[in-house]
């Protein structure tokens, strides 16, 4: 046996990587932050499909990434359709900006689903969900996405391409999960739930934050009982009291709550 043991590095691994979202949420720019360190301003709608390489090195480990930078536009369909096929990872990405492209994140899983078809290629493909924009005004709070994230089993980070935040962090969890579905032989590790609440305490929060009367905020139609509202009170100050609740915007909400409370008791 030969005195000094050789170490072998691993073969470079090749892993495909997609981009999805509604157009203009931001995934060429994530893109060109991670791979050129740099921010575009201008929008350059992708046209169709956009083909890129890049080396990374994880542990012991060479991965040559190629990405495909899919168009968001509908009108890129028939082009983009013919590249969700033998992915590994994938950005999936809604600007916390506009509302619209949050709620699209269903229509980019149908998407992906009835173009792969197989459930267990489906399956085995990493998902980091990017929550891109947060430099601007949001219409998108950090729980909704992350509660969106968590219910599919996804990563999920807040980015902004334009200052760089969590955008090398979301690229790093991306490609470790990948190497590790590779290594594991295409099975994806379960994702740890980050969260200690659940969506009917975030939807109570919203609903209390959103409302526009008292009687919404509680839930309750115009002119309810003095029954009603204490018994709507109850219901909601057990699910969101700030010392039970880690759900973002408790405290807030729970305000929200007795103070709709005491206006009501007094007009019943
Ligand atoms: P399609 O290729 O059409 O699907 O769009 P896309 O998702 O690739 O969007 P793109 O990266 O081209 O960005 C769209 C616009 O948003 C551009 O004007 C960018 O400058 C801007 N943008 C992207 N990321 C950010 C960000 O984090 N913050 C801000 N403020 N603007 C951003
Ligand atoms: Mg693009």
């Amino acid at each position: 046996m030969s005195q000094s043991a050789t170490i072998r590095k691993k073969p470079t691994l090749r892993v495909k990587i997609i981009s999805m979202g509604s157009a203009e949420s931001g995934k060429s720019c994530i893109i060109k932050r991670y791979c050129e360190k740099r921010f575009v301003n201008k929008y350059l709608a992708t046209i169709g499909i956009d083909y890129g390489v890049t080396k990374v090195t994880l542990k012991d480990r060479d991965i040559k990434v190629n990405i495909f930078d899919m168009a968001g536009h509908q009108l890129f369909y028939e082009v983009r359709n013919e590249f969700y096929k033998d992915t590994q990872g994938a950005i999936l990405v809604y600007d916390v900006s506009d509302r619209a492209s949050f709620e699209a994140l269903d229509f980019w899983m149908e998407e992906l689903s009835n173009e792969i078809g197989n459930k267990a290629e489906i399956d085995s493909i990493v998902v980091c969900v990017c929550a891109n924009k947060t430099d601007l005004r949001r219409q998108v709070d950090v729980s909704e996405g992350q509660l969106w994230a968590d219910a599919h089993g996804f990563h999920f980070f807040e980015t902004s391409a334009l200052s760089g935040e969590g955008v090398n962090e979301m690229f790093q969890a991306l490609f470790e999960g990948v190497v590790k579905t590779c290594e594991n032989g295409g099975k994806r590790e379960p994702m740890a739930t980050q969260l200690g609440y659940t969506k009917e305490q975030i939807d109570a929060i919203q609903r209390l934050k959103n409302a526009r009367n008292d009687y919404e905020r509680l839930g309750l139609a115009p002119g309810a009982s003095k029954d009603d509202v204490n018994k709507s009170y109850r219901k909601l100050a057990v699910l969101l009291h700030p010392d039970k609740s880690v759900a973002p915007g408790s405290e807030e909400a729970f305000k929200l709550l007795v103070a709709a409370r005491t206006s009501l008791l007094k007009k019943c």
